[in-house]
């Protein structure tokens, strides 16, 4: 794999496995170092930084919980005495997405706190704390979700879809703001992944999920994998996405161009 990122550091918030295990790996690949951190999986952010080295590169791990203002302040310390300066910063961490999945009356007013806290308060603090330590060039990158901040169906994602909603138009007022110093910053779309949080939903609900874009829901025929976002996280952060900002970039195997409003049958080529 060529190594477009060579002499690059990174953070992915979130990086002890899922998405977040995909976008690091793939960003070691190319040659950048890692920040891998975690809210309290400490073993499974290991096996990340072990592939983060397998990979051929290297990085460290810091326990920090990003809805917390000291914890992202101590994040930002640790990376400035590791790497320095930050060249790529990746706000992926989810939160505790299970405890707040409610629809808009059902949820109540601490499980809608607890989604701003991971999400967009979250990475208002992460740019915020890093800022004075991205270099001139970088990129900031923040993990959004298209259906649940465009759509309205899932109802019980309703906390999560207004956040991911603010988190894209953050990423739009941030773009406008450090365009000068040449720093792009995008959200990514996962569609419905695998070896995600998905897999943590009880099984009916995981297999009914997975299964429908297996069974051509999604155009490519299978749901993503972590190392399908990391691939797209990797092409933003290349020279050759310079000139992208402030854009929402669905990755999800042409999920998102299906019609909600036909049979599948219809619809397929
Ligand atoms: N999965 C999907 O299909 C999908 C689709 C679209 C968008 N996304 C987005 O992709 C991102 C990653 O999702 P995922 O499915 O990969 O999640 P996941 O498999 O549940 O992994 C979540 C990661 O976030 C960490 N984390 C959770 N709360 C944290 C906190 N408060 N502070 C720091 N780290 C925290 C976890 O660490 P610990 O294990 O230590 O708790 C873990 O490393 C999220 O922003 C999500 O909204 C996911």
């Amino acid at each position: 794999m060529h190594k477009t990122l060579e002499g690059k550091s990174v953070l992915v918030t979130g990086s002890s496995r899922g998405i977040g295990r995909g976008i690091a790996v793939r960003l070691a690949e190319r040659g950048a170092r890692v920040c891998v951190n975690y809210r309290q999986d400490e073993d499974a952010a290991r096996h990340t930084l072990a592939a983060v080295e397998r990979a051929g590169s290297t990085g460290f791990i810091v326990q920090a919980d990003v809805s917390r203002r000291e914890d992202v302040a101590m994040l930002a310390t640790r990376v400035q005495e590791q790497f320095g300066t930050l060249d790529v910063y990746v706000s992926n961490a989810l939160g505790n997405l299970l405890g707040f999945l409610s629809p808009p009356f059902i949820v109540s007013l601490a499980q809608f706190d607890e989604a701003f806290a991971c999400q967009a308060r979250a990475f208002f603090m992460g740019v915020q704390a890093l800022n004075g330590l991205m270099r001139d060039a970088g990129r900031i990158i923040a993990l959004s979700y298209w259906p649940g901040s465009h759509l309205g169906g899932f109802q019980p994602y309703f906390a999560m879809g207004a956040n991911k909603a603010a988190v894209e138009a953050m990423c739009r007022y941030y773009a406008v703001a450090l365009a000068r110093r040449g720093i792009t910053v995008n959200a990514v779309c996962a569609g419905l992944t695998d070896d995600s949080i998905v897999n943590q939903l009880p099984p009916p609900a995981r297999d009914a999920l997975l299964g429908r874009l297996r069974d051509g829901w999604t155009p490519m025929g299978r749901p993503g994998t972590p190392a399908d976002i990391g691939g797209a996280v990797a092409a933003l952060c290349g020279d050759d996405a310079a000139w992208i900002t402030g854009q929402t970039i669905v990755a999800d195997g042409g999920a998102s161009l299906m019609s909600p409003e036909a049979p599948l049958d219809f619809q397929r080529a």
